[in-house]
């Protein structure tokens, strides 16, 4: 039995929903569910009113998903223009710089200038309704100015977390055939440099790319000079002079695409994930309220990069959509020293903190004196997100960091999803550490089993969504027939969300993690496929198998199998030359933990890697193994177990 935190009887009392509102709310959004959304759909401005709610079907023959799609809007005018009236001198974003003497407030005023601006400056780079924009930038003011000011002019963003090499964002310039990259000479973090401007000229040096980028915008984020090239590269601050302040906005519909993020998935390249204007501003601003409980004049943080999905919903639409005050901040959790996070909140009162386990594990490990010299006090609400959090790193945070008198909202969601799906919300919901407990309003969750028969009561299985809501993915940008593969072909007319969950007796759900061959390392999205691909394109490499193994930090590892060409031998350097070289391929995000070389892989007789026998491997469980009579080389797995590389 799990522990059960009962809801606060004072937070219950201040929130938006308690309990007995939450039932019935949430029965009624299911009952009536086109009146639910009609009415929500009023929560943002529209130029021209929408008379739809939904078109959705789910049926291969006929998968199409549009939400609102007669009305039209501007997301940009939604997020800052609408808020001017009242709050042009309230306080927009907040950011904090990687050098904790940095920090500036920047008001819906400043905001809208500066939006503005930066519009028109795309405007002469010849940025139109419609084009891609690829972004690549550090998280300063300037990426969130970037990510309104194309929404502004209807043209589509596509921003690349700056983690990412220049070969992986070559491949999504030329996936979305970018015109223009928005970047920055270097981003800070952690008291480090990053080139991102350098990894931008090898991008454009790549194959392919030149055949849509025309130009590069480069915010000067450093007093370092970077190499220039006249006919490609444009300074933003010598741009910006040149242009006039005042830009109107593009009328567009509520299907016009808003941005395209790439992902990673069990298979092939990582896909370009597509939402479009109405019904994703809408979901991410009516989860951001209720989700959070937010309330006027709270200081509202997220910790996550603008190159996610959290930070698109949860940063920048959500909170900016609500007219609320959010903050950035440029650098990582531990530097000048591990109590930065919470230096943060007590420097600008924060009253809403939105993190990831990963860094709330990685903290934990450091003690609590950290914490413990800051006082936190103006915290009232605390956040998870991008992985399962485990019950120790629960307790830690609510004990340690909110002093047992914050809730913790467990918020399950994708970026497929565009917004929360599954969360607890702050006044109506008993906590259960690790669990992310009920669906939201309009979510309609279900458990099937391998053959997609509905499982009812406690049950296990794979979690599938019955019906849509208005945040979802419209498509994979340039293969829609993917989407359909991807998301409605394992389950007969459902959307397949590739985690598996767990449903207890009072209705909870607790995600176990993904069924696919998707790699969550440290609450990022891998495939093991792309960083199969990665190694094989070595030139020493026959064959490789990616899998992942427990990781206390990480919450995954990457272990990859490596078998060389004939007559290699491997060694110490040929590990970290492979490392060097997936770090080159992807990035440093796909760092692989652990390097097995192996003479052969346990493959069926038909050629097919086991991998489930591979998993078993890399988290010890030897004795475990399972039936291994399929195997076409049964000795292989013997040199497997006794060359087991020890964990890092
Ligand atoms: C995958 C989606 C959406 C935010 C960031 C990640 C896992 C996400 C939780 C949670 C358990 C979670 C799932 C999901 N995940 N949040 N609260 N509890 N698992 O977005 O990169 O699209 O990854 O992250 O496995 O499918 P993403």
């Amino acid at each position: 039995m799990s522990k059960i935190f009962p809801v606060d009887a004072a937070v219950a009392a201040s929130a938006l929903i308690n309990e007995s509102k939450y039932f019935e709310l949430y029965q009624a959004s299911l009952d009536n569910n086109d009146a639910f959304w009609a009415e929500q759909g009023m929560r943002i401005d529209w130029i021209k009113p929408y008379s739809q709610i939904q078109d959705v079907s789910y049926a291969k023959s006929d998968l199409h998903i549009r939400w609102y799609h007669d009305g039209t809007l501007n997301v940009c005018a939604n997020c800052v223009d609408r808020h001017l009236p009242e709050k042009a001198s309230q306080t927009a974003i907040i950011w904090e710089g990687d050098n904790p003497e940095n920090s500036k407030h920047i008001t819906y005023q400043t905001l809208f200038d500066e939006v503005c601006r930066m519009a028109n400056v795309l405007k002469s780079l010849n940025v139109s309704k419609g084009d891609r924009v690829t972004l690549y930038m550090p998280m300063i003011p300037e990426a969130v100015y970037a990510m309104l000011a194309c929404a502004r002019i209807g043209a589509i963003h596509s921003v690349v977390f700056g983690g990412f090499s220049a070969d992986a964002l070559a491949g999504r310039i030329i996936d979305c055939q970018s015109k223009l990259v928005i970047t920055a000479d270097f981003s800070h973090r952690g008291g480090k440099s990053i080139p991102l401007k350098k990894n931008v000229d090898d991008a454009a040096k790549i194959a392919g790319v030149s055949d849509y980028l025309e130009s590069v915008l480069v915010v000067k984020n450093s007093e370092v000079a970077v190499d220039w090239n006249d006919s490609l590269d444009h300074w933003y601050h010598q741009k910006a002079e040149q242009v006039p302040a005042e830009c109107p906005v593009e009328e567009m519909s509520a299907e016009d695409p808003l941005f395209i993020l790439y992902t990673s998935g069990s298979t092939g390249k990582p896909k370009g994930v597509l939402h479009t204007s109405g019904g994703y501003l809408v979901y991410a601003s009516l989860t951001h309220q209720y989700v959070f409980d937010y309330h006027p004049d709270d200081i509202y943080w997220c910790t996550a990069d603008v190159g996610w999905i959290t930070g698109h919903s949860y940063i920048v639409y959500g909170p900016l959509a609500n007219g609320a005050t959010t903050l950035m901040f440029e650098g990582v959790p531990n530097y000048p020293d591990s109590s930065r996070f919470w230096q943060i909140c007590d420097k600008h009162q924060v009253n809403i903190c939105y993190t990831a386990p990963t860094a709330i594990r990685a903290l934990m490990r450091e003690g609590n004196s950290y914490v413990e010299s800051t006082s936190r006090l103006s915290l009232k609400l605390l956040g998870s997100v991008g992985e399962p959090i485990n019950p120790e790193a629960w307790q830690w945070y609510y004990d340690v960091v909110g002093e047992a008198k914050c809730p913790i909202v467990d918020t399950w969601w994708q970026t497929e999803t565009g917004g929360i799906l599954i969360s607890p919300l702050p006044g109506a919901t008993p906590l259960k550490p690790g669990s992310a407990t009920r669906p939201f309003f309009g979510i309609e969750p279900a458990l099937v089993d391998g053959e997609g028969k509905e499982l009812s009561g406690e049950a296990e299985g794979n979690l599938i969504m019955k019906r849509s809501w208005p945040g979802q993915m419209r498509t994979v940008y340039g293969d829609h027939q993917r989407f359909i593969e991807t998301y409605f072909s394992t389950f007969e007319g459902a959307y397949f969300t590739g985690d598996g969950a767990k449903r207890d007796k009072d209705n909870y759900y607790w995600i176990t993690g993904r069924v696919d061959d998707v790699l969550n390392i440290s609450g990022h999205r891998m495939g093991t496929a792309e960083v199969e691909s990665a190694l094989v394109a070595h030139p020493k490499v026959a064959e490789a198998a990616v899998v992942g193994y427990p990781h206390e930090i990480k919450g995954q590892g990457i272990y990859t199998f490596v078998t060389l060409n004939a007559g290699l031998e491997g060694n110490e350097a040929l590990r970290d030359e492979l490392v060097k070289w997936v770090r080159k391929e992807i990035g440093p995000i796909a760092t692989p933990d652990i390097i097995q070389f192996a003479p052969g892989l346990p493959k069926t007789r038909s050629g097919k890697i086991m991998r489930r026998i591979l998993r078993k491997i890399a988290e010890d469980e030897f004795a475990n193994l399972g039936d291994i009579s399929t195997l076409a080389e049964p000795a292989v797995v013997e040199d497997l177990i006794a060359n087991r590389q020890n964990k890092k």
